[in-house]
């Protein structure tokens, strides 16, 4: 049972990028900032052979200069008619240049691209929301990486709630836990 819920919950996850409306295509994202917790909502894009997620970002944003600092980041995902959560706990890496980035960067089409192309890096302040320049012919998309290296899978429902826990210490064997 534990590796139908680890298959189930990658399934999941899987469907997060491959169903337009799944609610795991919005997971949180947290990293580190020094000792503080920082969390935003990201896009899901993929997932690899070797199941490490993929999402798309800005090179200059806060978030990657956090996670080059300490690569530890977690993953939140949930999906309220299953009321189910999984966190996925792994380390997150930015890739900025060679074929992989070249051949997501090709997919990224008119508007959607200019969120990489500001001329400003995200996060300065301006004075007001149409006060945004673009960079003509240049862009500063990144493609991060999460490595998973633990998954817990938590669903509420009655009468036994399910939480397990699966690790890549123990060959991704799991356990369940007191939920
Ligand atoms: C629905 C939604 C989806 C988002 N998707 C992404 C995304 O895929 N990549 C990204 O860099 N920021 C995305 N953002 C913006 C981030 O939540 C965040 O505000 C921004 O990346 C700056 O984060 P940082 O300052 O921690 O680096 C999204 C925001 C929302 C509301």
């Amino acid at each position: 049972m534990l590796q139908q819920l680890l298959n189930d919950a990658k399934q999941e996850i899987k469907f997060g990028y491959l169903k337009k409306k799944h609610p795991f295509r919005y997971p949180v994202l947290a990293s580190i900032e020094g000792n503080i917790p920082q969390q935003r909502t990201v896009v899901l894009r993929d997932a690899t052979d070797g199941f490490k997620l993929v999402f798309f970002t800005d090179k200059r944003s806060p978030k990657v200069k956090q996670l080059n600092e300490n690569p530890a980041a977690s993953l939140l995902f949930y999906h309220p008619k299953k009321l189910l959560q999984i966190k996925v706990i792994g380390t997150m890496h930015c890739v900025e240049k060679g074929e992989e980035v070249a051949r997501y960067w090709s997919k990224i089409q008119g508007n959607s691209a200019k969120d990489f192309s500001t001329a400003k890096a995200p996060g300065t302040p301006i004075k007001n929301p149409d006060q945004v320049d673009y960079l003509d012919e240049q862009h500063h998309f990144c493609i991060l990486k999460l490595k998973p290296e633990a998954i817990e899978y938590l669903q509420l429902k009655r009468p036994n709630h399910i939480r397990a826990r699966f690790s890549i210490h123990d060959d991704w064997r799991g356990e369940f836990l007191t939920p």
